[in-house]
């Protein structure tokens, strides 16, 4: 018998996706050699990228990249299997500590990805007969993981603790709150130490992914618990990613001993899948100690959101309420924010657009973000070619 064509298989529903301008496309980026800091070769083409989530500049420091050609050296591409087996070590289990100490947690755990990190932590704490609240704009791989949970789970308005707290009105075996630290597309800070009064009185458990405030918020960078003046012990877990402001790759949990030590037993995204090269952990642990000692990358990003903020509101832009270096301006429809990003390109600037289902229908929008490779000039241009596009202006909805 031969094998079906795809479309009886599955509903590809391709043409639809690209008649509603939802079409996801990749670009290939070119290598960095002989170009600016926050330059790329996109599809052939020079331009400015305000897209990447390489806040601190890190990604390409030759500091880091020598840290890994090193390890390299010393210890092969690849950790040979999982961290339960050949795969940890003492550069991950140094990494690991040095995170505990930076997080201020007594002890920290890698794994492969924040996604992986996401899925392990709740799904070990949570399933059937548990429930888990979170608020709708979470990331999507807190969303999945509350899903895959097998918990009851039901969503909060974006940010709004009383809602949170109304939600967790049920009865249940265990509750857990889950929220970003800072929302990955709208770059706003989670009202953290409310959330965390009704996790208490609610005798909750609060889970925080701060994959984006670590590194960029807080007193040496030491994230969104930090900047929300919360200590450790106000969360049952939080979550960090090291491809983001560390610029290297990977994520880890810190929590209590008791936490870690379930994880390793339970967390199906930990113990089933290969540890991550001991030479991103060696050059993680170098990003590590830069990113908390040169206060002046959070000095220099945070000129940029000002100056970036000034303009934009200058200009009538759609901005978001956030003060982090994700500034998404909001276009509306699909189409308008593909036509926007087009409009940049063509300017040698690259903001990628977001669109349904990773935002919620009718916010698509260009989720530009800062970097401390940029410069001052840089954002200039940035909101001279933002001030030609009309789409981005005016009240919202559009
Ligand atoms: C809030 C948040 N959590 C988790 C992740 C996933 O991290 P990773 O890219 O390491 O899988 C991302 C983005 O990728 C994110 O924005």
């Amino acid at each position: 018998m031969p094998t079906p064509p795809a479309t009886e298989l599955f509903d590809t529903g391709l043409d639809r996706l690209e008649a509603e301008g939802l079409y996801r496309r990749r670009r290939i980026v070119g290598p960095h050699a002989g170009l600016g800091p926050a330059e790329l070769v996109v599809d052939g083409r020079r331009c400015l990228a305000f897209c990447s989530n390489d806040y601190l500049g890190l990604a390409r420091d030759p500091r880091i990249a020598r840290a890994m050609a090193v390890a390299a050296g010393e210890w092969g591409a690849g950790s040979g299997a999982a961290h339960l087996v050949t795969g940890h070590t003492t550069e991950h289990h140094a990494l690991e500590e040095e995170l505990a100490e930076f997080t201020g947690f007594p002890r920290t755990l890698l794994f492969s990805t924040g996604y992986m990190a996401n899925l392990g932590l709740v799904c070990a704490l949570a399933g059937r007969g548990d429930l888990v609240v979170e608020d709708r704009l979470n990331h999507a791989s807190l969303i999945d993981a509350s899903r895959l949970s097998g918990a009851t789970v039901r969503r909060f308005a974006h940010a709004d603790p009383a809602a949170a707290a109304r939600r967790l009105a049920a009865d249940a075996r265990r509750k857990f709150i889950v929220t970003d630290g800072v929302f990955s597309m709208d770059g706003d800070a989670a009202p953290l130490e409310a959330l965390a009064g009704v996790a208490a009185e609610a005798g909750a458990g609060l889970l925080v992914d701060d994959a984006h405030g670590l590194g960029v918020v807080g007193r040496h960078g030491r994230g969104s618990l930090a900047a929300a003046g919360l200590a450790p012990t106000s969360v049952a877990g939080l979550v960090g990613t090291l491809g983001k402001a560390f610029g290297t790759f990977g994520a880890f949990v810190a929590g209590s001993e008791a936490l870690i030590e379930t994880l390793i037993q339970r967390a199906r995204t930990y113990i089933y899948t290969t540890a991550p090269p001991p030479p991103v952990a060696a050059a993680t642990r170098v990003a590590l100690a830069i990113a908390r000692e040169e206060e002046w990358r959070r000095e220099h990003l945070a000129m940029l959101v000002t100056r970036f903020r000034t303009g934009a509101g200058a200009l009538g832009l759609r901005l978001a309420s956030s003060t982090t270096p994700i500034q998404p301006v909001i276009a509306g429809d699909a189409h308008a924010a593909l036509a926007a990003a087009e409009a940049l390109l063509d300017a040698g600037l690259w903001v990628t657009p977001i669109r349904p289902p990773t935002v919620p229908a009718g916010s698509a929008r260009l989720r530009i973000t800062f970097s401390v490779a940029h410069q001052p000039a840089d954002i200039d241009r940035l909101l001279a070619a933002l001030a030609s596009i009309p789409a981005l202006r005016g009240e919202f909805p559009a």
